[in-house]
């Protein structure tokens, strides 16, 4: 089969694009390499296009005849929220304009298969104890609602074409599944804490009040790898061509504590961290962790990987790079 890989050369695109490779998929990466890393996709051809600019479309057609695609994984786009609720026209406009172009350009060349990233960003702060992909969704920035406003371009698209898609809301992501494709980002929890002990500082942990047992809050953290191998279930089941459900959360199910995740990191780096304990910050739920008794049940996959796993693959990719 034929993949196209929008967003291909970034930390979870590379790794989709490797297992891919070793399935023995044809790869087609579309990148405008943002925030791309070209050595994570060494050995492949990226084309470069920007997916929001005005002759996007085209230019999408073009690489889907010339390789004659026949799915598309849509991990292209911007991903901070903050820089999102800086800058909340620039993330539609690269997010959602970027996604339009991609699904007209689909519809054209008449591809019916398509994988987006969503995110748990779309949910906001449920207050429910594990997170059903039914819930409704409130999301709390520009971020999210573009990730929201995606799955109903997707859905739309599916009622009025012949397209089949899933859409994948994923947790929070970590780890590495090879050392060479790291998240070099220092956004998010573990790369941030193993950033601040190099540069010789402490962690902050921001709200240790929160009404869960030790007080930090607690996330779902799902290795990249893992992650990665949920989109081969999510191509594999588009396959069937009896997909009956298309949203789908992607977590373990079990929830860690900030100051857990912080532990695990000192046993990981044999080293004591003693985290400052600072003020809690707006947007924070105390508590989000997925369900994932549907991909479960419709995909035939779970998560193989542990805290202890992802911590040790971030640490060990981290002192290769
Ligand atoms: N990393 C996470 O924790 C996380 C969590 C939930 C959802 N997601 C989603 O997963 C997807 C991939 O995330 P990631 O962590 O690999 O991010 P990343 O930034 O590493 O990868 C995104 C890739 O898309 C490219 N890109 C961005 N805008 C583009 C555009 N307009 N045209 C063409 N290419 C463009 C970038 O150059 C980069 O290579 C994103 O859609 C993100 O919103 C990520």
């Amino acid at each position: 089969m034929t993949v196209l890989v929008t967003g291909g050369a970034g930390y979870i695109g590379s790794h989709v694009v490797r297992l891919l490779a070793e399935r023995g998929d044809e790869v087609v990466i579309v990148d405008d390499m943002s925030n791309g890393i070209a050595s994570r996709v060494s050995g492949h051809s990226v084309e470069e296009i920007d997916l929001a600019a005005s002759d996007a479309e085209d230019s999408l057609v073009s690489v889907m005849r010339r390789h004659d695609v026949e799915a598309v994984i849509h991990f292209a786009a911007k991903k901070q929220v903050g820089e999102s609720v800086e800058r909340p026209v620039w993330y539609y406009r690269q997010n959602v304009n970027g996604l339009a172009n991609l699904l007209a350009a689909i519809d054209r060349q008449g591809v019916d298969r398509l994988v987006f990233s969503s995110s748990a960003a779309v949910y906001g702060i449920p207050d429910v104890n594990l997170v059903e992909e039914d819930i409704d969704c409130r999301p709390i920035n520009p971020y999210g609602q573009t990730k929201l406003i995606g799955e109903w371009m997707i859905d739309n698209a599916r009622i009025a074409t012949n397209l089949k898609a899933v859409k994948l809301r994923y947790f929070n992501v970590a780890g590495a599944g090879w050392p060479d494709l790291a998240d070099t980002a220092v956004m998010n929890l573990i790369p941030i804490v193993l950033d601040r002990v190099k540069r010789g500082e402490q962690p902050v942990i921001f709200g240790s009040d929160y009404d869960t047992p030790d007080g930090t809050c607690i996330r779902d953290y799902i290795h990249v790898k893992d992650l990665a191998e949920a989109h081969i279930a999510a191509l594999d089941y588009l396959a069937t061509g009896e997909a009956s459900q298309s949203t789908f959360n992607v977590g373990t199910g079990e929830g860690a504590s900030v100051a857990e995740v912080i532990d695990a990191m000192a046993s990981g780096l044999n080293q004591e961290i003693v985290p400052i304990r600072g003020e809690r910050r707006a947007g924070d739920p105390p508590k989000l962790v997925a369900d994932v008794s549907r991909i479960a049940a419709e995909l035939s996959w779970k998560a193989e990987f542990r805290l202890e796993d992802i911590v040790e693959s971030a640490i060990t990719a981290d002192r290769r790079g």
